[in-house]
């Protein structure tokens, strides 16, 4: 019996996608050191033929040419010591997949080395954790074209469909396809601080209980908020373990863990000079949250926040504005990077596909990402998401409620640190003249660095003060 695909790593998601493609007629072999997890995707097997393997060779000489094989496994090192393994067992021709979070420069650095060995490869970004690999999830390849036009009909049959359409597309060179994924999963961080945030309003400010707080975030996913991230969370405020008589998420410490991907987002955004600060301030609360001993120090210094005086079912209303607001601001910061890069990186990214491909399977999916793939449908050069007319009228329509529920959590002391750097960060967007000539004066001030004058060409220096 010889195998279509192979996979390396046969972890939850890769497992997940070997069921996931043997459902749709494709035979798939597994590999994983740990022979108890090939054993497992056996077992698990419904349809097709599927087979695990815990030696490299034997799994590698079971598929068929020229093969293809994907890699799932922790992004660094261990996505070149697969490399290694694999090249003297592979040959020229063969397809080679990082469906991992690598990092878009380990990416780079692989294309280049495999190329020149003779191999396909390309990168590829997988979202939609457990359940999207398992029923269809969003998929972001990128780099060898070839190699992509081999693997489509496999890739589009596994993948997560909206209206009929597949959620994978080819992305564009290089390390394209990774890039994307990254600039996703801080789209991701974002969101879930935002949501993190309304949920203190909710609680601290408001004072609802868990199960006011469930039909919040039920009523709003019924709604134009619909989306998985708020679909989990109405979810996550049902569940209680067998014989406790309160919610999980109660018992769970306030200590945030990250695998990086969101770092390297701002990172990137800071080397790209793209500004994304919604984002930025979900990975510094990331941070903070894991400083638990300074901050109860310093609870027992300063206090608790403040109750929000309000009339509630009228607040939760203009908090659903705000989250509306915040989390449009989110998405066109992020689809902003994403036009940055394809400038600086040559990547001719299609805004419009990417967004069309986001719409299922992936952590952020969303009801408005059908607004997103609109606009960038009907104007491909459109510079910012915030620049299309629809969208204009939909930020404009929640502004007041936002300003609302910014401006009583701040007076009450709740921290609401991506609701407040999208709003800023709109307000300086919206404005023509942002006070930067005073930056401008002061560096020269200091550091001769030299400004430019309004209506008069070339760089001036001054002396301010006499010497
Ligand atoms: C996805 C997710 C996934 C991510 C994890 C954990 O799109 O399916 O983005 O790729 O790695 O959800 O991310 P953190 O550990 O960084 O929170």
């Amino acid at each position: 019996m010889k195998y279509d695909f192979g996979m390396i790593g046969l972890g939850t998601m890769g497992r997940n996608l070997l069921l996931n493609m043997a459902d749709h007629g494709v035979n798939g072999a597994g590999f994983d050191k740990d022979a108890t997890k090939g054993a497992q995707l056996e077992q698990e097997a419904k349809k097709g033929n599927v087979k695990g393997f815990s030696d490299v060779k034997p799994f590698i000489e079971s598929l068929n040419t020229p093969r293809a094989v994907m890699m799932l496994v922790p992004a660094g090192k261990i996505v070149d010591d697969v490399i290694e393994e694999l090249l003297p067992l592979l040959a020229k021709g063969d397809i080679l997949i990082d469906g991992g979070n690598s990092h878009f420069t380990d990416t780079n650095r692989r294309v280049d080395y495999l190329e020149s060995k003779g191999f396909h490869f390309f990168g590829m970004g997988v979202s939609g954790g457990e359940e999207g690999a398992r029923k269809g999830p969003s998929m972001m390849p990128g780099g060898d074209k070839e190699a992509y036009a081999v693997m489509k009909p496999i890739l589009e049959s596994i993948a997560a469909k909206v209206d009929g359409a597949p959620c994978v597309t080819y992305i564009g060179p290089g390390a394209s396809g990774h890039f994307v994924k990254m600039v996703h999963n801080g789209i991701e961080y974002a969101l879930m601080q935002l949501i993190a945030e309304t949920y203190e309003i909710l609680r601290n400010g408001l004072a609802l209980s868990d199960t006011e707080i469930h039909s919040v975030f039920e009523k709003w996913n019924a709604g134009r908020l619909s989306s998985f991230l708020i679909e989990i969370t109405r979810d996550i405020f049902t569940y209680t373990e067998p014989g406790s008589n309160h919610l999980l998420v109660n018992d769970i410490k306030d200590e945030a863990r990250a695998k990086g991907t969101g770092k390297w987002t701002s990172q990137e955004a800071m080397n790209l000079e793209s500004p994304i600060p919604s984002i930025d301030s979900a990975v510094s609360m990331r941070d903070l949250s894991k400083y638990k001993a300074i901050r109860t120090q310093a609870a027992a210094l300063y206090g608790k926040s403040e109750p929000i005086k309000a009339d509630k079912d009228a607040f939760i209303k203009q908090l659903e504005d705000a989250y509306f607001f915040s989390m449009v601001i989110t998405y066109a910061q992020g689809m902003h990077m994403l036009s940055r890069a394809s400038a600086e990186y040559k990547y001719d990214l299609k805004l419009d596909e990417i967004a069309k491909i986001w719409r299922g399977g992936c952590i952020i999916r969303s009801k408005f990402l059908e607004n997103i793939y609109g606009a960038y449908g009907k104007n491909k050069d459109l510079e910012h998401l915030l620049l299309d007319g629809d969208v204009q009228k939909l930020v404009q329509q929640n502004l007041p409620g936002t300003r609302t529920v910014i401006g009583a959590a701040v007076a009450a002391g709740i921290a609401i640190p991506a609701y407040s750097a999208s709003l800023s960060y709109f307000d300086n967007f919206r404005t023509a003249s942002m006070p930067s000539n005073l930056t401008q004066a002061q560096r020269d001030y200091f550091g001769a660095h030299t400004y430019a004058l309004i209506g008069k060409e070339g760089v001036f220096h001054t002396q301010w003060m006499p010497k």
